[in-house]
């Protein structure tokens, strides 16, 4: 099957945030996904580089539009390759192709009769490059996306007959239930539709940076409006007017985009489209924005995080994990470092990475790092279900974009893993000499981790393609094809030791934070007078207090306990093997012997200071402390409220 995949194609007023990068991360990893089942795939991004706004930005830098837009246009396309995004081809809406296209697609109009000459007067936002009638102005002046002023225009203008479309368009949303993703956003589409559309001006007399008309229609005076001129990116990129061996792809498209530009994708592209007699697209897949202190984050607020800066900091691939998985697809989200650090720590280190580390150490001393998946049905047979379960339905969460559930369906995986080891200790088997069945505990969590790092592999594609290869196995379609689709389980192998996957993060990596990033710390520290001197002092309040960094250095874990014993010759001490989502238990010896006995203590869980240097007590080692509670009725053990898995954080 083809798969046409688009990002919208970026202005070139300004760098990219992390707004973009959303929109193409996504992008990046539906085309991995539909490459990795086998479908034939084109992945398109690139830059919108006409019009007005881009006009006066280069006039701003003292430059030519042209060179303008050269160096922005560059440093998206760097970014992208800095990204290593899958993109097939990346478009300039100033290439000489895209232009004939366009002049093509616009005498196909003509001699349709979609399009005549008349006269517009009307307000104008220059911004958004868009006209606006008096009924959506906000107080009869502001533009009712971005709230600027909007300026009188009145010019010679060809139109576009959009009302014609009014009945076709909605009687697509009705044909195509699933034209426009999420579903909740269609009836907004359909309203404005309802409502009465207007013929729409697309040429402009008012400046000269943009597609010229077509020599036929003899008018030099018009540029084209800049929105026909992009949207018509997405066919003159599959080479629309020239060679257009590749626009069948164009039948199975999707275009993600976000929620500002809803409208101009689903309302007048597919009109456009109607009018050229091509077909429409599959979907169109609006996600929310990212705020910041709940605002929209852009370049003209100047209120932006960087992706470059998260990416130097976190790792591009948790930062991928991180943007796919926080946010419901189609609702806005909120940036923060502690969002992301959390992520990180509870997802990555303690669900993934920790399978990984335990079962490299657990087959290094039980069998030589050979892994075999011979008894997993035998011991295994009701968590092989429980998989089945997760890899035979999750899928369906990618074909309708929301990813955040694709990766929360997907981590029940790593549930079933780590459920496995604390239900089998393997360490506990070994010990009472039933190696066959440590030795298929291990192998189910390799054929867990095989599995999840096919399915995780659009989303993080250099960390899976790592433990595949710690696995013995390349990440393709035919690998997908017979771990995934045909349910196989892993031939024998050796695995391969490779370093922590995902260390944790104690406190915020980016130093030079940008200021979106520190509201987290505004509620952790006491306020300081704002006329306060710039130099770190202490003042009285704050004496005893310490930073919410400070507090992340100590490492918490809720840890279950799964041996106690007494120590000869001790009154106070218990001597407890803790499991803390490590490859091995922890020995813990604590002084509270008084409060409680060893065997009421198996099998429950609490609370353990996880990165105390190791100490000796009575000659044993303790390689953590368990927090507890004292006061005159006597000490309690800190505990979670409800059952954790062995390892998870606490903070
Ligand atoms: N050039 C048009 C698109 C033409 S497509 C034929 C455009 N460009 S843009 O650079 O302003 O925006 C590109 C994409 O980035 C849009 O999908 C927009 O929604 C998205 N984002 C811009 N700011 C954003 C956030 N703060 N958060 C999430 N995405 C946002 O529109």
């Amino acid at each position: 099957m083809k798969n046409y995949l688009t990002t919208p194609i970026y202005y070139v007023n300004g760098e990219a945030h992390i707004g973009h990068a959303y929109t193409t991360f996504i992008t990046d990893a539906l085309a991995r996904y539909s490459r990795l089942i086998g479908n034939e795939t084109y992945f398109l991004t690139g830059t919108d580089e006409h019009g007005q706004k881009i006009e006066e930005s280069a006039k701003q830098n003292g430059k030519s539009s042209q060179e303008f837009a050269n160096e922005i246009s560059a440093t998206f396309k760097n970014l992208w390759d800095g990204f290593d995004i899958s993109y097939d081809k990346f478009i300039r809406t100033t290439d000489a192709d895209h232009q004939i296209g366009v002049q093509q697609a616009f005498e196909k109009m003509l001699a349709k009769g979609d399009i005549y000459k008349g006269d517009y007067e009307g307000h104008y936002c220059i911004p958004c490059e868009t006209f606006f009638p008096e009924s959506q102005l906000v107080d009869g002046e502001f533009c009712p996306d971005c709230g600027r002023p909007t300026d009188i225009v009145k010019e010679e203008s060809y139109f576009f007959k959009l009302s014609k479309y009014e009945k076709p368009l909605l009687d697509l949303y009705e044909s195509q239930e699933d034209f426009i993703l999420p579903r909740s956003r269609k009836n907004e589409v359909k309203n404005f539709v309802s409502n009465g559309l207007h013929d729409l001006s697309v040429t402009r007399t008012s400046f000269t940076w943009g597609v010229p008309l077509p020599k036929s229609c003899n008018d030099d005076k018009h540029v084209m409006y800049v929105w026909l001129d992009a949207l018509l990116n997405y066919i003159t990129a599959l080479g629309y007017g020239d060679d257009e061996k590749n626009m069948d792809f164009f039948s199975n498209a999707t275009h993600f985009v976000g929620k500002d530009i809803l409208r101009f994708h689903a309302i007048y592209w597919p009109a456009f489209l109607m009018s050229l007699d091509l077909p429409m697209p599959r979907h169109i897949a609006a996600h929310g924005w990212w705020t910041r202190d709940g605002e929209k984050m852009s370049k003209s607020k100047g209120n932006v995080v960087d992706p470059k800066a998260v990416a130097a900091a976190y790792g591009l691939e948790r930062f991928r994990y991180f943007m796919l998985r926080e946010v419901p697809f189609g609702q806005d989200g909120d940036f923060s470092q502690r969002a992301l650090i959390d992520r990180i720590n509870s997802d990555l280190s303690n669900d993934l990475g920790n399978l990984l580390n335990r079962i490299i150490g657990m087959s290094g001393k039980y069998s030589e790092y050979v892994i075999d998946s011979v008894d997993v049905k035998k011991y295994h047979s009701k968590e092989l279900e429980e998989m089945l379960l997760v890899t035979s339905s999750v899928e369906r969460f990618l074909t309708e974009i929301q990813t955040h559930r694709y990766l929360e369906e997907l981590w029940k995986l790593f549930s079933i893993g780590n459920k496995a080891i604390e239900d089998h200790a393997p360490w506990v088997k070994m010990k009472e000499d039933r190696k066959d069945e440590a030795l298929a505990t291990v192998a189910l969590i390799a054929n867990i981790l095989a599995k999840a790092s096919i399915l995780l592999h659009p989303v993080m594609p250099d960390t899976t393609n790592t433990i595949a290869g710690a696995l013995g196995f390349e990440i393709n379609t035919e690998s997908y094809n017979k771990f995934i689709k045909d349910d196989a389980l892993l031939d024998t192998f050796t695995i391969q030791k490779v370093p922590a996957l995902f260390p944790r993060v104690e406190e915020p990596l980016m130093e030079e934070a940008p200021k979106a990033m520190i509201e987290e710390t505004k509620e952790e520290k006491p306020k300081k007078d704002k006329k306060a001197p710039k130099e770190e002092t202490t003042t009285e309040d704050e004496v005893g207090l310490i930073t919410i960094g400070q507090f992340f250095e100590t490492s918490l874990k809720i840890g279950t306990i799964i041996e106690a014993e007494e120590v000869p010759k001790s009154k106070k001490l218990l001597k407890l093997q803790v499991d803390v989502g490590e490859e091995n238990p922890r020995q813990i010896v604590a002084g509270i012997k008084d409060y409680y006995s060893a065997e009421s203590l198996i099998n429950t869980q609490a609370c353990v200071v996880a990165n105390l240097k190791p100490a000796k007590l009575m000659g044993m080692l303790s390689e953590g402390m368990l927090l507890a509670a004292k006061d005159e009725n006597g000490l309690c053990l800190v505990r979670p409220e409800n059952p954790r898995k062995a390892g998870a954080g606490v903070g």
